[in-house]
């Protein structure tokens, strides 16, 4: 059964031409970081992919060795631990699958990398499933350890509803409501599965430019050319 259909929302990046508000991939990221992460991997996204996108070298530097990573083995041949640098990939919160079934009644969390391009509706769907948890209908009685969100196929999700008024507090002053935060995060998401979005669109307009010009040109020759041909 497929679940409710999303509204097409006005997220700033869909335009032909426009490119991501890297403010709120900056607030997505504090979104992901201080919520989803708790149950959800972003295994393509390293710590240097976010320098010049949502933070500074500094900044990016400074979250990186907050975590510890597993290194080695050294020359004894011991694992060890050391804090994490630019090129470390983000931390999964489960050792693996198992540990985060365990952890989620069974339930597996997705890695979020390219969870965007993965489903239907993208960016919308996402958007409508953090926004959309309602009271079951009447009559539809849910499993334990499931919640009723008719954006979900089937309207029987594992993960409860994350987001709430305020669970973030932005340092930039945007109120953290439900819908701020689910725009912030999915947007951080978006740019997430693909980091080279914004290059992608400038190359566009340019390639668009040019061939527009070198069209016009083949066009002015050709007429000069054929000319003197009646
Ligand atoms: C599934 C996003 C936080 C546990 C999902 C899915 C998305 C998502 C997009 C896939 C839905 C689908 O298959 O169509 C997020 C975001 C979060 C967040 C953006 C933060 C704002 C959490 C947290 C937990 C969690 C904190 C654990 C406490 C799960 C589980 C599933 C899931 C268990 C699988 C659901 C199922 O297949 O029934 N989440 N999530 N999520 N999430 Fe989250």
């Amino acid at each position: 059964e497929e679940g409710l259909h999303p509204a097409n929302y006005p997220f700033g990046h869909k335009g032909l031409l426009s490119t991501f508000d890297h403010a709120s991939i900056r607030r997505g990221y504090q979104v992901y970081r201080e919520v989803c992460a708790a149950c959800h991997s972003l295994d393509r996204i390293a710590w240097r992919n976010l320098v010049g996108v949502s933070h500074t070298v500094d900044e990016v530097k400074a979250m990186a060795e907050e975590v510890e990573y597993e290194d080695g083995p050294n020359d004894q041949g011991e694992m060890f631990q050391r804090p994490g640098k630019l090129a470390d990939y983000m931390p999964p919160p489960y050792p693996n699958e198992e540990a985060a079934r365990a952890a989620n009644n069974k339930a597996l969390p997705p890695d979020l990398s390219l969870i965007v391009k993965a489903r239907h509706g993208g960016a919308d769907y996402i958007f409508s499933l953090l926004t959309g948890y309602v009271d079951p209908p009447a009559g539809v009685k849910l499993l334990d350890g499931l919640n009723y969100n008719p954006y979900f196929p089937g309207g029987a999700i594992a993960m409860a509803r994350v987001l709430y008024d305020g669970v973030v507090e932005y340092p930039d002053g945007t109120p953290a409501t439900t819908s701020q935060m689910a725009k912030d995060v999915v947007t951080f998401l978006a740019w997430a599965a693909e980091p080279e979005h914004d290059e992608r669109k400038k190359y566009g307009l340019k390639a668009v430019i040019l061939f527009s010009a070198l069209t016009a040109l083949s066009l002015y020759v050709k007429r000069f050319k054929w000319s003197p041909i009646k």
